[in-house]
């Protein structure tokens, strides 16, 4: 790893933006100045330009127990009617909020006055089964418009929405439902994926048997057209419910701080975390980060963003934020390889999208499949491009910039989690000179610092912990249900400070370079996932005595799941004929989700321990990542690593 970060600190690309750009740029260096100046006064300004408050705030920020903030909190606001009856009001309605593509190639294409009358009817519907502000309601569909209505429906009435990834298990979706209580599930038949129709009802009925939950109805939406099973008196048509209720709904304002959502992200242990977000400063940085990183033109861009609904990024960059500012988007349901390798390239020009927004992993393995399919499409209507989810390697950034942005394009590197709601380091296209591989520099009105393990400062050329200094507008509230895991994950390494997670440094013109988690959290695909909730799946099984799971590299996944366990003594008998691996393979998929499973399995009779019992991840990294083991004198038996490497080869 540090070899490579030294190669790339030495990047010399520069990217300074062109003047014709930087003329008609949203941002200027002004945005920095202001904010330097009056921190809590620069957010105080955006929110009240970018966003409706039915009841003005007074006060901007109330810090006065961290780690809880408070922003914006004598205001009131609605959520949905900021990303939708305000634009209708505006005369924007016949805008096109949506261009909507099926896998299968169906289309729909869905105005802002379409959109604010779907969401209307959905939120007189979830009030008349009952659900009220406060209320929680999972949702679990595919990327279909629905999804999006779903949640500003549920935003609407003040009522807080946990969507749940619909590649995640009926397992991983029962624990979210139960931790957070919901009372409703929002689902479909199925959706389309790879050229099929996967099972979504499925999976909700599967995670409903057993013990009884907190869920009274399923709402189910007819996408997929398979059958499915049908439980009488709670699950319930979407089509024929919606046909029932009243088509008017005047959106009521909630305070600043009502919930509006819930995210469940993995952590360092075997728990998912409910990451807990708020309306009025969430709504804040969303709207400001997406017009001004991605230069937004609402009147005249075609946005488009890749990620799912059920990530984070699919909640700020598809719904939230490009909603609040009146864009115009492409969403797409399937996956990038349907019909054809392609097909995102065609999207962009049949939509003539001219900002997109994906991960490095996508383009890593565009860039494996060759120029050959992008160059096929005119992509021409391209000016910005956007990059999240994990570090992306300057040879990627370099193909996307030449390959999809007909080298002219500004590429934005975005750093930012779950837990920072929205995008918190990245450069601004028409300011920042760009630089590829380096996330560069924070936002106006965010601080952000490396420090070392005895939480000092590190300065130019040096590297450490990344660490937020001052509270942010979209910032979590905290963990759902755990006040404590709060404060213990994520404030106790610095006291004030929050510690984001990962690794960083500064390079000799103090810009920012992202190196990957430092705790027991993957990152694959952009997809976080935890070491220690696949050991938990993986020892679940019978088969299994003892599991170790390491992220290893991954040329295009960036990570990948690298697993090693070790049989039970009286399975070892029944399993010699089996093949355990693809088993366990296909038990971590079931339990957690296809995201999940891992790349390699191997079956090894003993783990790398240190005296104190705990498993060395960093020596099973190096055999996982095919290099030579390093130092091993702290194991408690230094035997371990030749025995597992000589069962390996
Ligand atoms: C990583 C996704 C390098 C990082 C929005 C972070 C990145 C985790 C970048 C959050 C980036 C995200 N460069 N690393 N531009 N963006 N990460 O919660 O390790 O799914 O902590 O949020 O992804 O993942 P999450």
């Amino acid at each position: 790893m540090s070899n490579t970060i030294d190669n790339l600190l030495h990047e010399a690309r520069r990217f300074p933006p062109t003047e014709e750009f930087a003329a008609q740029a949203i941002a200027d260096a002004g945005l920095y100045e202001r904010a330097a100046a009056d921190r809590l006064g620069f957010w105080a300004d955006q929110s009240r330009e970018l966003l409706h408050w039915h009841t003005p705030f007074t006060r901007t920020l109330d810090w006065s127990e961290p780690p809880f903030a408070k922003w914006f909190d004598d205001g009131e606001l609605n959520v949905a009617f900021n990303c939708l009856d305000r634009h209708v009001l505006a005369g924007n309605g016949d805008r096109v909020a949506i261009h909507w593509e099926g896998e299968p190639g169906d289309t729909r294409t869905i105005t802002y006055a379409e959109l604010t009358a779907e969401v209307k009817k959905a939120a007189n519907l979830l009030t008349s089964l009952g659900i009220r502000a406060g209320d929680r309601v999972a949702i679990y569909l595919p990327m279909i418009p629905e999804a999006v209505v779903a949640m500003l429906a549920v935003a609407r009435i003040g009522a807080i929405h946990s969507v749940v990834f619909g590649g995640f298990s009926a397992e991983s979706l029962r624990s979210r439902i139960d931790d957070a209580e919901a009372k409703l599930v929002i689902t479909a038949d199925g959706g389309w994926r790879k050229g099929r129709v996967f099972p979504l009802k499925d999976a909700v009925d599967a995670a409903l048997t057993g013990d009884a939950t907190s869920v009274e109805h399923v709402l189910v939406v007819k996408r997929g057209e398979n059958e499915v099973a049908w439980t009488e008196g709670r699950d319930l048509w979407w089509h024929d419910e919606l046909a029932l209720v009243d088509a008017d709904h005047v959106a009521k304002a909630f305070p600043a701080e009502q919930p509006l959502f819930i995210l469940y992200t993995s952590g360092t242990t075997g728990k998912p975390k409910g990451i807990l977000h708020t309306s009025g400063g969430y709504l804040t940085q969303a709207a400001f980060t997406h017009k001004n990183v991605f230069d937004l033109h609402p009147e005249s861009d075609v946005y488009w963003c890749s990620a799912d609904v059920g990530w984070i990024t699919g909640h700020t960059y598809v719904v939230y934020g490009p909603l609040a500012n009146g864009a115009t988007q492409v969403m797409y349901e399937g996956t990038p390889e349907t019909p054809h390798p392609g097909r995102w390239w065609e999207l962009i020009e049949k939509y003539g999208v001219s900002i997109f927004y994906t991960a490095p992993t996508a383009i890593r393995s565009f860039m494996k499949l060759g120029r050959q399919h992008p160059q096929k499409f005119d992509l021409s209507s391209l000016r910005v491009l956007g990059s999240v989810g994990e570090p992306i390697n300057p040879e990627a950034w370099m193909w996307y910039r030449e390959v999809i942005g007909g080298d002219t394009t500004p590429i934005v590197d975005t750093w930012w989690q779950t837990e920072t709601g929205a995008i918190m380091i990245s450069g601004l296209p028409g300011v920042t000179t760009l630089k590829p591989g380096s996330a560069q520099v924070p936002l106006p009105g965010i601080s952000v610092d490396i420090l070392d393990e005895a939480g000092t400062p590190v300065g130019k050329d040096q590297g450490g912990l990344l660490v937020v200094t001052e509270p942010w507008p979209s910032m979590l509230r905290g963990i759902w249900g755990d006040p404590d895991r709060f404060r213990e994950t994520y404030w106790s390494k610095f006291g004030d400070k929050y510690f984001a997670g990962d690794g960083a440094r500064y390079d000799k013109d103090g810009d920012i370079w992202l190196l990957g988690r430092v705790d027991d959290v993957m990152n694959v695909s952009g997809h976080r996932l935890s070491t220690a909730e696949i050991e938990s799946a993986l020892v679940a099984h019978p088969f299994t005595a003892e599991a170790a799971v390491v992220g290893a590299a991954d040329e295009t996944t960036g990570q990948a799941v690298v697993a090693f366990v070790i049989i039970k003594q009286n399975q070892l008998e029944q399993t010699e004929a089996l093949d355990v691996a693809a088993e366990l393979r296909k038990h971590v998929a079931e339990q957690i989700g296809a995201i999940a499973r891992p790349r390699d399995i191997f079956i090894v009779s003993e783990l790398p321990k240190t005296r104190s019992g705990k498993i060395m991840r960093r020596l099973l990294r190096d055999v996982a990542e095919g290099r030579e083991v390093g130092d091993t004198t702290t194991l408690a038996d230094t035997a371990v690593m030749s025995s597992i490497q000589a069962k390996l080869s």
